[in-house]
């Protein structure tokens, strides 16, 4: 069964809990005819039409916290995200070469890089003097794109194998204003020679130009598990490198941390955690509970 399968089943079942009355039409819906998402051209490029962000099918994919947590994870997002921005757009420190490109890894899969990647998009794009692009670049297991409906539009990996496409015209505005996505586009068998080439490269700075307010988040492969992930660290300006707590173990983070060797800007987040943690890089104590041991609002 495919994610968005399992996200609809859950949501109808919860539905169905509830008393809901189901709408059989639980699939993120692509709104081409709406005026502010129709495929008019922006900025001279002509782009293909936006979609909606369903929350109800990001949530029920795991991808979203539940309502009830929001709150709690929006605060938390908030502090991982400020320093971020800061090397982004030079806000309050000196701007990072390349800063603007954030690839938010992990040394394995499951660790929670895609629901980072979202939720921290999704926060990053509450700063109205923002501009946030998420890009699917985990090409070995684009969720998001498939979640999102996209799992077969152009992205990424089609920018990277067509120099006469102009990637921009690719990136789909959402309803969020301030946040758009590019999907990773069509699978190839030679995505790791793809993402490693000059032509990457090419694209990360392209996607990072617009307007000098974009700051670019890349939801990437596991570092130790493809040979994809390694490719996207040349690009990226700063790297996250998420954690799960009590889950991964020392010495695997420890090999995942030497593939990012003198790499300037490599931040840990530890996710899922109930405990704040603070120590070497920079360490930013999230996650929530679903049981009863929530972290302290304040020290979250
Ligand atoms: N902070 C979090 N709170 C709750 N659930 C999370 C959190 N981070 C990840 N998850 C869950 O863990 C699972 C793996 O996360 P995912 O982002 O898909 O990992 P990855 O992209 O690294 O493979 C998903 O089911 C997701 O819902
Ligand atoms: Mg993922």
């Amino acid at each position: 069964m495919s994610v968005v399968e399992k996200a609809i089943r859950k949501l109808q079942e919860q539905r169905q809990q509830s008393g809901e009355p189901s709408t059989g039409v639980e699939v993120p819906q692509i709104h081409p005819a709406h005026e502010e998402y129709s495929a008019q051209p922006r900025d001279g490029v002509t782009h293909l039409p936006g979609i909606v962000l369903e929350r109800d099918v990001l949530r029920a994919a795991g991808l979203l916290p539940p309502e009830e947590d929001a709150d709690l994870l929006s605060r938390q997002y908030r502090k991982i995200k400020h320093p971020l921005v800061g090397q982004a757009i030079g806000r309050g420190v000196p701007r990072s070469p390349k800063g603007y490109l954030i690839m938010i890894a992990s040394a394995m899969s499951g660790e929670g890089k895609t629901f980072t990647s979202l939720n921290l998009a999704l926060s990053l794009a509450r700063d109205k003097d923002l501009r946030v692009l998420l890009v699917d670049a985990d090409v070995a297991k684009p969720q998001l794109s498939h979640v999102l409906g996209l799992g077969e539009s152009p992205g990424l990996l089609d920018a990277l194998r067509g120099p006469q496409l102009d990637v921009e015209s690719l990136i789909r505005a959402t309803d969020v204003p301030t946040l758009s996505f590019l999907p990773a586009g069509v699978g190839s068998e030679e995505a790791t020679e793809l993402l490693s080439s000059a032509r990457m490269e090419q694209i990360a700075e392209l996607l990072g130009r617009p307007d000098g307010r974009r700051i670019v988040v890349f939801d990437s492969p596991p570092l130790l598990q493809t040979t994809e992930s390694p490719a996207l660290t040349h690009v990226a300006g700063q790297i996250v490198v998420v954690v799960r707590a009590e889950s991964t173990p020392q010495p695997v983070l420890l090999d995942a941390l030497k593939t990012l060797e003198g790499h300037p800007s490599v931040s840990l987040v530890l996710n899922q955690s109930t405990q704040s943690v603070t120590s070497g890089y920079y360490y930013y104590g999230y996650g929530y509970g679903y049981g009863s041991e929530r972290p302290n609002r304040d020290s979250a």
